[in-house]
């Protein structure tokens, strides 16, 4: 993996928790290779300045990174009310709406976000786009229960998309979520209007969630390639 693309993910990891995080927070902890970054970082505080929080998992993934950390793992039927959630995204918008899924993780991370004070997004450069389509290439990710997988496909074919059911590796077959359901990666070029495509989506019966996070961000770190850091906030309509 590219170093460059490694520091700027740590950049921005570094910089959600120290700017967001406080001693006695609920904290929501997302999915995928830059959260790690923020993880390490909560750690660390924990381990220098005995930062106490409690961290509520978005997958199998971010549980094992609290646990292994040694940080406080809770959930949402104990912690209902989450201040801050640190999240990866695979693209943002200028409006900081968000592609999410690319790790396939999309339903807890959807349900913890919603529940939280305050989401802030983690991410590297390649990130950083106008509109939802503009670099993601790999399709919007939508998790979907197993039976409405082909009937669902056809449907989102009407809709001018072009789902590819995501297929697990090193196993044949499709890939299993956490929740036991597949993931469907529907390309639809540029999303003009992302908030109506996923409000049509989610009428979908077997529809379980999209990756589409509209009007969900608060802020947006992008580590940079020469190691600097630029953040959005988002204007609040
Ligand atoms: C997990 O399913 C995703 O929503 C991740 O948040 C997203 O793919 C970002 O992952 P990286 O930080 O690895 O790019």
């Amino acid at each position: 993996m590219d170093n460059l693309i490694e520091m700027a993910k740590k950049k921005a990891g570094i910089a959600a928790v120290d700017e967001f995080v406080k001693d006695g927070m609920i904290l929501g902890i997302g999915s995928g290779s830059t959260v790690v970054y923020a993880v390490n970082r909560l750690v660390e505080r924990m381990k220098l300045d005995g930062l106490k929080v409690v961290c509520i998992p978005t997958s199998f993934q971010s549980t094992q990174l609290i646990v292994n950390g040694g940080l406080t793992l809770g959930d949402l039927s104990r912690f209902p009310n989450i201040d801050v959630d640190i999240d990866g995204a695979d693209e943002v918008d200028e409006n900081l709406n968000l592609i999410k899924g690319g790790g396939g993780c999309l339903l807890q991370e959807k349900i913890v976000a919603s529940n939280s004070e305050k989401l802030i997004i983690v991410a590297d450069y390649r990130k950083n786009s106008k509109i939802l389509g503009e670099q993601w290439k790999k399709g919007v990710p939508i998790e979907v229960s197993p039976t409405a997988y082909i009937p669902l496909m056809k449907k989102l074919e009407k809709m001018e998309g072009s789902p590819v059911l995501r297929l697990a590796e090193m196993k044949a077959g499709p890939l299993i979520t956490d929740n036991g359901n597949f993931i469907l990666d529907v390309d639809f070029g540029e999303i003009s209007d992302p908030k109506m495509l996923n409000q049509k989506i989610k009428m979908l019966p077997g529809v379980v969630e999209t990756g589409l996070f509209i009007d969900m961000a608060e802020k947006v770190y992008f580590g940079q390639k020469d190691g600097s850091l630029i953040s959005r906030k988002r204007s609040i309509t």
